[in-house]
C-alpha cells in the first residue's frame, strides 16, 4: 500500500484544488512500485477458482470481447474451458471488487477513502498485444490507474461525456504506460486503451463525496505459522 501523500506527485491540497475532477496527470516511474498489488500467479489462482462457490459472490470476473460477459448476470454461465478460450483469443478480463483478493489492494482502498468517498478496485488483465478492450468511453467516477505489469497505450480525449457522443471524441494525448506508472483521470473524461503486450492494470475508482468507509484489514494470523 502506498500512502496517498506519497502516491501523487504533488501536495494533496494542490491535487484537490487544481486536478480533482478537472485535469488528468501521469507520473512515470520505473521502480515497479505497484507490483506487490497483483501478480500473474494470483491471476492464475483466481481463475482456477472459477466455478467454486465463492466465485459466484465476489470478486466477479467479467470479459471484454465482442460482447461483454459478466459471470454474475449471465443466464448461461460459461465453463472454465470456455473462459480460457476467451483468454487465449485475446479478450480482456476484469476482476471487479478485486480489493478483496489481498491485503495490499484492500489497504490501498482504505488509504484512498481517507480522501474520497467509498470506492472499489477493478483489475484489468490482457494476455497479449491488441487484446480486446472497451471502445472510447467515459467513467462515472474519478479513477487512479496503477500500471502493475506490462505496457499499455492510453488515448486521453479532449472531450467529456457532456460534450459529444464517444465516437466523436478527439485525441488529446497518446501515451505509453509501464510498470509503476500512475494515471489519474477525472470522471466523465473520454478515453480508451490499446494493449502493447500482456498487462495487469488496477483501477481504483471513487465517488468524490460520501463518508462510508470500509473497516481496517485485520491481521488474523498474528504470529501463527505453518
Ligand atoms: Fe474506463
Amino acid at each position: 500500500m502506498i500512502p496517498f501523500e506519497q502516491l501523487i506527485p504533488m501536495p494533496v491540497e494542490r491535487f484537490k484544488d487544481e486536478f480533482q475532477n478537472k485535469k488528468w496527470f501521469i507520473q512515470k516511474r520505473d521502480d515497479g512500485r505497484f507490483r506487490e498489488h497483483f501478480s500473474w500467479k494470483e491471476f492464475d489462482q483466481y481463475m482456477n477458482s472459477y466455478g467454486l462457490n465463492g466465485h459466484q459472490r465476489m470478486p466477479q470476473c467479467q470479459i471484454v470481447g465482442d460482447k461483454k460477459y459478466c459471470h454474475k448476470k449471465a443466464e448461461k454461465k460459461l465453463t472454465k474451458e470456455q473462459i480460457y478460450e476467451h483468454w487465449k483469443n485475446g479478450d480482456s478480463f476484469i476482476l471487479t471488487l478485486c480489493e478483496f483478493l489481498n491485503k495490499t489492494m484492500w489497504q490501498q482502498c482504505v488509504e484512498f477513502e481517507k480522501h474520497f468517498g467509498r470506492g472499489q478496485a477493478n483489475i484489468y488483465c490482457s494476455s497479449q498485444k491488441d487484446a480486446k478492450c472497451f471502445p472510447t468511453h467515459a467513467d462515472t467516477t474519478e479513477n487512479f490507474l496503477f500500471h502493475v505489469r506490462g505496457k499499455i497505450r492510453w488515448y486521453i480525449m479532449n472531450e467529456y461525456e457532456w460534450d459529444c457522443p464517444p465516437e466523436d471524441a478527439t485525441v488529446q494525448k497518446v501515451v505509453d504506460l509501464d510498470d509503476g506508472d500512475l494515471l489519474y483521470l477525472p470522471s466523465k473524461l473520454y478515453h480508451r486503451v490499446d494493449t502493447l503486450g500482456p498487462r495487469i492494470s488496477i483501477s481504483f475508482h471513487f465517488h468524490t463525496h460520501g463518508d462510508s468507509k470500509r473497516e481496517d484489514w485485520i491481521d488474523w494470523l498474528g504470529d501463527i505459522n505453518g
